[in-house]
């Protein structure tokens, strides 16, 4: 039988800047959706991708000096780039797209063009606003305070011959996509398009620009640039084949099934998108669903606000199964969530180390002790827990009654456990990751107390009268932690694969048929003790490592020298040569008492008589190391006093920024240089 086909995206990230934990949380939650449909047997397509062009990228490659090119290929594929992100956060994507790959670039160019041809583009002059950092154009009725409605910074007057995109042409079409079927989530996200976009008024989009050049130009006239939405939002079906020769999957997998898209970027995503799919006379996507934001202290995390966090760090200290489930664990995908490094550890403490990694440990240990790593046969389900399991199997089974019989632990255990594949489904079909990962949370917690209820441990005080008892209760437990472990490989892939490893579950016994039947694993299979999966976090001092790290970071990423901007005021000759510069050198040079900061200098400055000068250097130099040398300083400033001692002049230094600390440098001259000697 053919495989289902499920064709699923990320948004293609902007590699103006690395990426943080926010960017991050889009690409885990897509991971965990791809990876559960093919769990599921789909036969799945996962894009993601970068999305190259634009003013902001051309901006950023000329303050760093190289070409954008240069400056998008060291985000992408540099040393803790986008593509080493994706591989440590162990994303399954299927392809990548780059726009400025070759076979994208030619097919935006004909994709330019169909819509010209059709007469959706014309050509016209662009007058409004525009917001760079989000690549953004907006009417006035737009703004928010004047400012940018998405990020709130400010915007510019734009003014351009320009394209325009026949936008409002298809404003009717698109508000029946929106209000009349499920074509976009969630359901709120609906209201805001229609009120803010749609009922004031749908206008033609500017789809070309003149100003800059890192854009796809416009084959037929050149001088113009594609609008960095129109390519990029083009990736879904370009990555595909559509309209070149480097992919041949276009018929097969569109229209997607899902594009996972940020809140913000919803608009281009169910307004532009489908208008320029209508136009193209193309198939729309089945969804767009638009998931909150992760915030830092209620904000959204920004490069420019300085408030973003490293998953690097995180995944490097906290594993990154243990980073991929904190993300999708704790925030409901529709929503915005508020991120912190406490929650993140109480998170792994709590559910990974102290409940399914308790569970799991407890249980392996106890096949070993008591049975020496393999149940005996004959300790598997009883026909009646069979009949039960299988009925709650069935979908929509909940609420199921059960009934008792000698052992009402177990009936309630086997009746959750095989009822959680399709309440699991349920949930994940509607992208509610945190709500199918509270599902197989409630089983690891009722197996847990399943443990308590039964323990073991008195069981096998009395092995020979016990003994079928005591297995029973261990198959039970672990075929509660196959069940679960299925279903939580879409989150926590390494971990789960690890879980089924020490239970000893075969790949039979691991498939997802396999989690909806109750009694699938062998009885006599052999636990394999392992290493403890989610080791418990110390949270005092992860918190202050984490502090630490992320100064070091912070660090690292300042620019590593750094000059003041030279002054554009300008000093008249004369005035310049009324300052007096004259060689000195130094015969004595004292700490000056109770000042951590100042030197005191006597100085031959060639006059016969000592100068004194005090130098705010203590922190770079020390006093002995600057006795008989030839520096320079200004003589003829107005004396002023000190820590209560004159001063009478200044030394000169060079001052520089290295790393975010500032660095000073004394004017030490040759020696050859007689004291008094005038600098000109
Ligand atoms: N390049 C466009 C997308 C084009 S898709 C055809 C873009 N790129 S982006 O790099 O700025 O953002 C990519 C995605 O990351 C967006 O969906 C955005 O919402 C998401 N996130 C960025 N910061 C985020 C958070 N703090 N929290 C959650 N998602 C966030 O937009």
């Amino acid at each position: 039988m053919e495989k289902r086909r499920y064709y699923i995206t990320t948004p293609i990230y902007y590699p103006s800047d690395k990426l943080h934990i926010g960017h991050t949380y889009c690409t885990v939650a897509t991971d965990a959706m791809a990876r559960y449909k093919r769990l599921t047997g789909c036969e799945v397509m996962f894009l993601t991708g970068t999305d190259e062009h634009g003013q902001k990228i051309e901006d950023k490659a000329r303050e760093a000096g190289i070409t954008p090119q240069e400056f998008v290929d060291n985000i992408v594929r540099g040393d803790r780039g986008i593509l080493d992100l994706w591989k440590l956060m162990n994303i399954s994507n299927d392809r990548f797209i780059r726009t400025t790959d070759s076979y994208h670039v030619s097919a935006i160019q004909k994709i330019f063009k169909k819509l010209h041809d059709n007469g959706d583009i014309y050509k016209g002059k662009y007058v409004g606003k525009y917001c760079k950092p989000c690549e953004s154009f907006w009417t006035d009725s737009q703004l928010v305070d004047g400012k940018c409605p998405d990020c709130g910074r400010e915007v510019q007057d734009a003014e351009e011959e320009a394209y325009f995109f026949k936008l409002s042409k298809y404003a009717d079409k698109i508000q029946h996509l929106l209000e009349d079927t499920d074509f976009l989530e969630p359901r709120s996200r609906v209201n805001e398009m229609v009120n803010n976009f749609i009922k004031p008024g749908l206008e033609d989009l500017c789809v070309s620009r003149t100003s800059f050049t890192w854009g796809i130009p416009v084959d037929f006239d050149p001088g113009h640039v594609v609008y960095v939405w129109v390519d990029a939002l083009s990736n879904y079906i370009t990555a595909l084949g559509y309209d070149n020769d480097q992919y041949d999957d276009y018929d097969k997998f569109w229209p997607a099934d899902v594009h996972f898209v940020g809140k913000e970027i919803v608009r281009f995503h169910s307004i532009i998108w489908p208008a320029m799919l209508m136009s193209l006379g193309e198939p729309l996507p089945k969804k767009v669903f638009g998931h909150g934001w992760l915030l830092l202290d209620g904000g959204k995390m920004s490069k420019s606000k300085g408030n973003v966090v490293d998953p690097y760090i995180l995944a490097e200290m906290f594993g990154v199964d243990a980073l991929r489930f904190f993300l999708l664990r704790t925030f409901p995908f529709g929503s915005d969530g508020n991120f912190s490094n406490e929650a993140l550890i109480q998170t792994i403490n709590v559910d990974l180390a102290n409940d399914l990694g308790n569970l799991l440990s407890r249980t392996v240990s106890m096949v070993g002790k008591y049975f020496g790593g393999q149940l005996p046969a004959g300790c598997g389900p009883s026909e009646e827990e069979l009949r039960l399991a299988e009925r709650c199997a069935q979908p929509n089974c909940f609420g199921v009654t059960v009934e008792p019989g000698d052992d009402a632990c177990d009936v309630e255990l086997i009746a959750l456990a095989s009822a959680l594949r399709s309440r699991y489904e349920e949930q994940m079909e509607h992208f509610a990751f945190q709500n199918g990962l509270a599902e197989i949370f409630k089983v690891i917690d009722r197996a847990n107390k399943y443990i308590d209820e039964n323990a073991p441990w008195v069981l096998a005080k009395d092995i020979t009268a016990n003994g079928p008892r005591l297995a029973h209760v261990m198959y039970n437990l672990l075929e509660t932690l196959r069940v679960c472990a299925i279903l939580l490989t879409p989150f926590i892939p390494t971990s789960a694969a690890e879980v089924l490893r020490q239970i000893g579950a075969c790949e039979k016994c691991s498939t997802w048929d396999s989690a909806a039947q109750w009694g699938a694993l062998p009885q006599t299979v052999a636990v394999q003790r392992g290493e403890n999966l989610f080791p418990r976090i110390d949270t005092e001092k992860a918190l202050k490592e984490l502090e630490a790290a992320a100064e070091a970071a912070k660090k690292a990423a300042l620019p590593d020298l750094e000059t003041e901007p030279q002054l554009e005021e300008k000093v008249d000759f004369d005035t310049f040569c009324k300052s007096d510069f004259r060689a000195v050198k130094v015969k004595d040079c004292q700490p000056v008492k109770k000042s951590d900061k100042l030197l005191r200098f006597t100085l031959d400055d060639g006059t016969g008589t000592d100068r004194q000068i005090l130098s705010g250097i203590a922190k770079w130099y020390k006093p002995e190391e600057l006795v008989g040398k030839t520096l320079m300083a200004i003589v003829n400033l107005p004396p002023r006093k000190m820590m209560g001692q004159e001063s009478q002049g200044m030394l000169i230094s060079a001052v520089h920024t290295e790393k975010g600390e500032e660095r000073l440098n004394l004017l030490i001259l040759d020696d050859k240089i007689p004291a008094g000697a005038k600098m000109c």
